[in-house]
């Protein structure tokens, strides 16, 4: 016998899921009741889990466990039927998409602060996906916020923990817990996706490769993978054993923060391939020897050759974009004769479009990149990706790239994050800069001339809903464009997004330093939005 708990609580109004499920310190988090409050207001704004079956799962940071207790507890409670937990608590985020798709769940939790530093001093975070396999969308997101403001009182089974460490099933009270291997049914579907013979005999061939799981998740998923089934040798894969603090680094794939492996992919007898993911496994950093891709740029690739990969052999039925991301996706797909959709920063409004078909490739300019196999970016995936266009078309990194910008056009392109501003400072300078959008076009800023301003929304195709503020943009003659946003996944004060770009057709300028191409567009962004100025900082913090 089982005793379910009723405990009397306050109502913890104003915690709105971002863009990826609620995130805070971890010790708010572990704030006597805080974690059960808000789980208890997530099974209230989706109308309780009454013989619903859940997919749990996470990436293994610090209070992982330990959260992934109180949420079989508090699902056990909610009368759910069943839980479908990875061993220990992992699950790498596309791999909990797949499961809630290919089991037929009702949604999933997935506990995971993303890229973000992990630790007693770190970050976690809670999201809810549905039943697509994707994040919830807006209107599940605000009944959440609606129920954190009604709440009175949570609900959890009085019991000791149930052992995650070994695959197999268990009860707790009526709700049966099935324990799964986190990475057996999403290798499965990457082998039906790619060409595993083709990647093997590249591999067997010589092809070298790193791949830096960041003390992440997606170390297990990559040793099976890319070592045990594809045939990398053994040190493949490194920092690969998942911990709690990500080995007190910051599980974030981009050039600052995977120093390691760029600089042994810029080094003197650097691999063919190097790649990286973060915390749960749905980023991904691409590297060839002595070049660095791009997100955007990768995008653009992938879909350019798309058809190299089984999977994506007859095409593609479109693509999508987040809008901050280049824009070199869309003159692939101006060439490939397919919808190239537009779409807010966060990857639950590329949801619809890929359930309804008309996209099979997304991605957006912060190292996610995915398609329809799953309702989430997904990190070894896009590597996987990678590496079937290689094995299929002999190039290297390098060539590839040099053909892809020959072809195109190259679409120099960079972002400026100015992290912990003070949240009016950068409050006001977004609301000044919006003031001002009308009024810009035919004016030069910088030396540079505003062709068109405005501030994104997006009306999305499938369901017709509407999102409003969006980011605000600034177009610039000569192709060069100009976007600013805040954050909505920091946890300390404001971070203000600066994105820029600019699109070069001179051969003789295909190989610049980004920065430096993009440099009177900087300049130009910092006059107009009074950056520096405002917030007393003279450089960002991360260019990426
Ligand atoms: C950031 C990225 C965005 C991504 C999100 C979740 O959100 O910019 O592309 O979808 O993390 O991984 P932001 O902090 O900019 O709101
Ligand atoms: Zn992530």
């Amino acid at each position: 016998m089982t005793t379910i708990t009723t405990v009397a609580t306050q109502p913890i109004a104003g915690q709105k899921p971002g863009t990826s499920g609620l995130r805070k310190k971890t010790s708010v988090f572990m704030t006597p009741h805080y974690l059960e409050n808000y789980i208890q207001s997530v099974w209230n704004g989706i109308g309780g889990l009454k013989g619903k079956t859940l997919v749990l799962g996470g990436d293994g940071r610090y209070f992982n466990d330990r959260a992934a207790q109180v949420v079989l507890r508090m699902a056990a409670a909610a009368g759910a039927a069943r839980v479908i937990v990875g061993q220990n608590a992992l699950l790498s985020t596309p791999a909990a998409s797949h499961l809630i798709r290919s089991r037929g769940a009702d949604g999933g939790i997935v506990l995971s602060a993303s890229h973000n530093p992990g630790g007693p001093d770190g970050d976690f975070g809670v999201k809810y996906n549905v039943s697509n396999g994707g994040p919830a969308p807006e209107s599940v997101t605000d009944a959440i916020l609606e129920a954190t403001g009604k709440l009175t009182a949570y609900q959890i089974c009085e019991t000791a923990d149930i052992d995650l460490s070994r695959v197999g099933s268990a009860a707790l009270g009526d709700m049966q817990v099935e324990i799964v291997d986190p990475v057996s049914d999403y290798q499965a579907l990457m082998a039906q996706i790619f060409d595993f013979d083709k990647i093997r005999a590249l591999i067997a061939g010589g092809f070298r490769l790193r791949f830096d799981a960041m003390h992440a998740v997606t170390g297990p998923y990559a040793h099976q993978i890319l070592e045990k089934t594809l045939g990398a040798p053994a040190g493949t894969v490194i920092n690969g054993a998942p911990s709690p603090d990500f080995g007190q680094g910051h599980p974030d794939p981009n050039p600052i923060w995977a120093k390691t492996l760029m600089d042994e992919m810029m080094g003197e007898n650097a691999p063919d391939f190097g790649a990286a993911s973060d915390g749960d496994g749905d980023r991904n950093m691409i590297v060839g020897r002595g070049i660095y891709v791009t997100p955007s740029d990768s995008l653009a690739v992938l879909a350019a050759h798309a058809t190299c990969v089984p999977a994506y052999a007859g095409g593609l039925a479109g693509v999508a974009r987040s809008m901050p991301t280049s824009r070199a996706l869309d003159r692939v797909a101006e060439a490939l004769g397919i919808g190239c959709y537009e779409t807010p920063t966060g990857w639950k409004y590329f949801g619809n479009l890929l359930d309804a078909g008309r996209a099979t490739l997304c991605g957006e300019e912060s190292a996610g990149t995915g398609s329809d196999h799953v309702r989430e970016k997904d990190g070894l995936w896009a590597v996987l990706f990678w590496l079937n266009i290689l094995a299929e078309t002999g190039l290297s990194v390098g060539e590839l790239m040099q053909a892809h910008w020959a072809r195109f056009g190259r679409n120099y392109y960079t972002r400026h994050d100015y992290e912990a501003v003070d949240s009016d400072v950068a409050d006001a300078l977004v609301a000044d800069l919006r003031a001002r959008l009308g009024e810009l076009p035919g004016q030069t800023h910088a030396g540079l001339k505003v062709t068109g301003a405005d501030e994104f929304a997006y009306s999305d195709p499938v369901d017709g809903s509407l999102s409003r503020g969006q980011g605000l943009r600034v177009d610039l003659e000569g192709g060069g464009r100009i976007v600013l946003r805040l954050s909505g996944t920091g946890t300390e004060g404001a971070t203000l997004r600066l994105y820029l770009e600019r699109l070069e057709h001179d051969p003789g300028h295909m190989n610049d330093d980004p920065q430096d191409a993009l440099a009177a567009i900087i300049r130009a962004a910092d006059v107009l939005t009074g950056l520096s100025e405002r917030t007393g900082r003279s450089a960002p913090d991360v260019r990426t």
